[in-house]
């Protein structure tokens, strides 16, 4: 649903679930927040990652300044000073507090900051009650975007605790290590899929984003996918093969990369007495062979992918494969916290949730893509250079947020996010 051209709201039957949706999706960024000590709240690792206290804030703001400032008469802000903290990128609302220097603010304090949660919560519960008759429209897909918004935030603050806590030399553990997933990774099958006009993005009437609009035609020749991920197995081997070594696996930057940074082995990786561990959400683990290989940048999934003898799928070839695929696996929900094997017969297995799969595609709009108007339309469009898409979600994103369109986008040199691969070939 597109926040400002959306259909009649059935105020009757969507506001009441509306109100549901927003009690749950607040209440489990404060659930993900429980086990994390005062001191945990303040960090920030490096400028990509953001203190957990400016997420819970920033995800409040974006309330407040899109929802309750222009439909809820009478609305008085928190703290006026918190429209320039908490405002992340949004220049044609207001000049943001520096990104890299979100870690120095030992002030709102983390209760504080709980308060201003509190605050904005009430007064959405009173707006969501009763909802001015001309705004209903407004309303309601602005706060299905806020929702989504801090559902990536919920994804984002897992996925930055667990680099705080990486850059810790106690490497401390935000969760239990839970069941182990004794499961051996599948011999790889190769999907086969023939060529033609396929439509992929989204034309349903639930909540989307607006770069995943609109549905339009592609043409995909004949090609092959991959049934599962690649294995942390068979990311050693390329490793041991001298894959980081070898100049002829790497795209340009992607050996400047290499070079600059040192790499030798995805990010959180370390050799102990000849075996590879990683830091996870419960502490530091053995590397299991059999789990999706994460924490790689776009550079080391095409040079992986090289070495096989294939390449990455393109975002329309990955979407036009996800289609058909129930939204089931390691997602958030599953309590893993970390990319698992998958001993499922499905095939494809694993496209939604454990790691984000990179693709060969740059993030660009889709043809006759319109941004969202006003400030809002900075949410996606305005990224549209430079970055990479990647598709289906990780074990750290809810189950509702994801979907066969979703879009995500990064860096190619990005590391920290829970980000894998998956083959593709051509026929
Ligand atoms: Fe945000």
């Amino acid at each position: 649903m597109n926040p400002t051209s959306h259909a009649s709201v059935d105020t009757a039957g969507e506001l009441p679930q509306l109100a549901a949706d927003y009690r749950a999706v607040r209440e489990l960024s404060r659930t993900l927040c429980a086990p994390l000590c005062t001191e945990d709240y303040c960090i920030q690792t490096m400028a990509d990652v953001s203190p957990p206290k400016w997420h819970l804030a920033h995800t409040s703001w974006f309330f407040e300044q899109f929802v309750l400032l222009p439909y809820q008469p009478g609305y008085r802000v928190f703290h006026p000073r918190y429209d320039y903290l908490f405002n992340s990128y949004y220049v044609t609302h207001g000049t943001p507090y520096p990104r890299p220097q979100r870690g120095l603010l030992s002030r709102p304090t983390v209760d504080e900051i709980y308060r201003y949660r509190d605050h904005v919560d009430a007064a959405m519960a009173a707006l969501l009650a009763q909802v001015p008759a001309a705004h209903e429209d407004d309303v309601f897909g602005r706060t299905r975007l806020g929702l989504n918004h801090e559902q990536q935030h919920q994804e984002l603050l897992l996925t930055d605790i667990k680099h705080i806590f990486a850059h810790n030399p106690l490497r401390p553990a935000y969760a239990e290590p839970g069941a182990d997933v004794a499961a051996a990774a599948r011999p790889v099958q190769w999907l086969q899929f023939a060529g033609g006009i396929a439509e992929i993005g989204y034309a349903g009437s639930d909540f989307a984003y607006d770069n995943e609009t609109p549905r339009h035609r592609v043409y995909l020749n004949d090609f092959a996918l991959a049934s599962r991920p690649v294995s942390n197995g068979e990311y050693v081997a390329f490793m041991a093969d001298g894959g980081y070594r070898r100049p002829e696996f790497w795209l340009s930057d992607g050996w400047a990369a290499v070079k600059g940074n040192a790499w030798q082995a995805p990010l959180y990786w370390e050799q102990q007495d000849g075996s590879w561990w990683h830091m996870t959400l419960a502490g530091m683990q053995p590397v299991d062979e059999a789990a999706p290989v994460c924490h790689v940048s776009l550079y080391e999934a095409a040079a992986y992918a090289a070495w096989a003898g294939a390449r990455l799928p393109t975002e329309a070839e990955w979407e036009r494969c996800a289609q058909d695929v129930a939204i089931e696996g390691n997602l958030l929900e599953s309590g893993h916290l970390r990319p698992v094997a998958s001993d499922t017969a499905a095939s494809p297995r694993q496209l939604f949730g454990d790691v984000w799969e990179w693709t060969a595609s740059a993030y660009g709009p889709y043809p006759g893509f319109r941004p969202l108007a006003g400030s809002l339309g900075e949410y996606n469009g305005k990224f549209m250079s430079s970055q990479m898409i990647l598709r289906g979600g990780s074990c750290v994103t809810s189950r509702s947020h994801i979907r066969a369109s979703y879009r995500n986008f990064f860096y190619p040199g990005d590391r920290w996010q829970f980000s894998g691969i998956r083959l593709a070939a051509d026929r």
